[in-house]
């Protein structure tokens, strides 16, 4: 029986995220029987730090069972500034701080507070999926950013800036980066800043998720230390990489003041709040020892050196050195495989899962991304593996 439903032509925009994908197809051949190393997923494989599953499990026995403030507990908000002046050394009002169950709410935000048919939103390619899925499934229209091997992944201001049309209404951008590992330098982002001057209609979105995962001696550039932008910066960050938070869902940004109502009756209307209990874990986050995250960085950082050594040994790759996330992103080209068709033969026959550059947008043709988001002998076995199937 063919189905009389009509849905709005919206949904049939919306993109999604293969790693998700991936992982179902993963998990699926693990119950088959088959030994499956996961180098797909973009989470941290540690157990959240046990003082803070401690701080979430009292919240929930003192009884914090109910709605919070739309925007999260003030407290919370609080830890969230200190924090953000402690790393940036930013002064941020609590009040613009709004709390999201994850990474992702504020980024649909960001676009559904802008994105109509006829605006233009830029968005990095490769680079997370969701950001042109929600683009397009707004109506407007997702104008690439074209992030280059040659470039480290950085993207250049000067071609960001010269993409800005009258359309222009939001530059999103994302460093240290998802899925090529790529930081931007301070430089590049100084002058996209000053370029924005002179286009005082155009917003940015600056996704800084992975900004406690830098290596070799890099320093995070938070655009909120630029005062300048202030007024039409929104900052996204959150728990999920840093703490390995994926499954508590909790994150937020920094919006500016025009800004704050229009998102807080976005989250009025949309999940009320996020959960009390886990909103507590939070604060102990922020505010408890931070050593946890240390030792989470400096293992992440002896796989990075691996891996990358491992994949340039590969026949057919080629892989530049990642200076933040938990992302490898080699170039496969002279494989002669396409990226889909190497993701494929990897999972299938090899029983390793990676994600074709593909799938982070156009871009990616060329390229797989490894996360190393799991032990060393893993990643050693995943390298092993492949390099026989090569
Ligand atoms: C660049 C980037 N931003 C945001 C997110 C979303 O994080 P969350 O799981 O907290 O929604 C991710 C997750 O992979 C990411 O890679």
């Amino acid at each position: 029986m063919t189905s009389k439903l009509q849905f709005a032509q919206s949904i049939h925009r919306l993109g999604t995220e293969s790693a998700f994908e991936v992982l179902a197809r993963a998990q699926a051949l693990a119950t088959e029987g088959r030994d499956i190393i996961n180098l797909g997923i973009g989470q941290p494989d540690f157990r959240t730090p046990e003082h803070i599953v401690e701080a979430g499990i009292k919240a929930l026995r003192d009884g914090a069972h109910g709605y919070t403030p739309a925007n999260g507990l003030p407290q919370l908000r609080e830890a969230v500034a200190a924090d953000l002046h402690r790393r940036h050394g930013t002064e941020v009002n609590p009040d613009n701080v709004i709390v999201v169950p994850g990474g992702k709410p504020t980024m649909f935000f960001a676009v559904l507070l802008f994105g109509e048919p006829g605006a233009e939103i830029m968005y990095p390619n490769p680079g997370f999926p969701i950001y042109e899925s929600v683009i397009r499934y707004s109506g407007a229209t997702p104008v690439p950013i074209a992030l280059e091997e040659a470039n480290g992944f950085a993207f250049d201001a000067e071609k960001v800036l010269e993409q800005i049309t009258a359309n222009t209404r939001l530059i999103i951008i994302n460093s240290p980066a998802n899925p090529t590992g790529g930081v931007t330098p301070r430089e590049e982002i100084t002058k996209l800043v000053k370029g924005l001057e002179a286009h005082p209609h155009v917003a940015i979105m600056s996704d800084e998720i992975y900004s406690r995962l830098l290596y070799g001696g890099r320093r995070h550039v938070s655009l909120l230390q630029f005062p300048e932008i202030r007024d039409r910066l929104i900052m996204l960050d959150g728990w999920s990489k840093t703490y390995a938070m994926t499954g508590w869902r909790l994150g937020y940004a920094v919006w500016p003041d025009a800004m704050v109502d229009h998102v807080t009756r976005l989250c009025i209307n949309d999940h009320s709040c996020v959960n009390a209990a886990t909103q507590f874990a939070g604060i102990a986050a922020l505010e408890g020892p931070q050593d946890a995250v240390d030792t989470m960085l400096a293992e992440f950082d002896e796989r990075r050196q691996f891996i990358v050594q491992a994949l340039n040994e590969l026949p057919g790759f080629r892989c530049a050195d990642p200076g933040g996330a938990f992302y490898a992103f080699p170039n496969i080209e002279d494989t002669g495989l396409s990226s889909r068709a190497a993701q494929d033969l990897f999972l299938n026959e090899a029983g390793v899962a990676t994600i074709a550059g593909t799938s982070f947008g156009a871009w990616g043709e060329g390229y797989l991304r490894f996360s190393y988001a799991n032990s060393l002998e893993n990643i050693e076995a995943a390298i092993e593996r492949i390099s026989d199937i090569l």
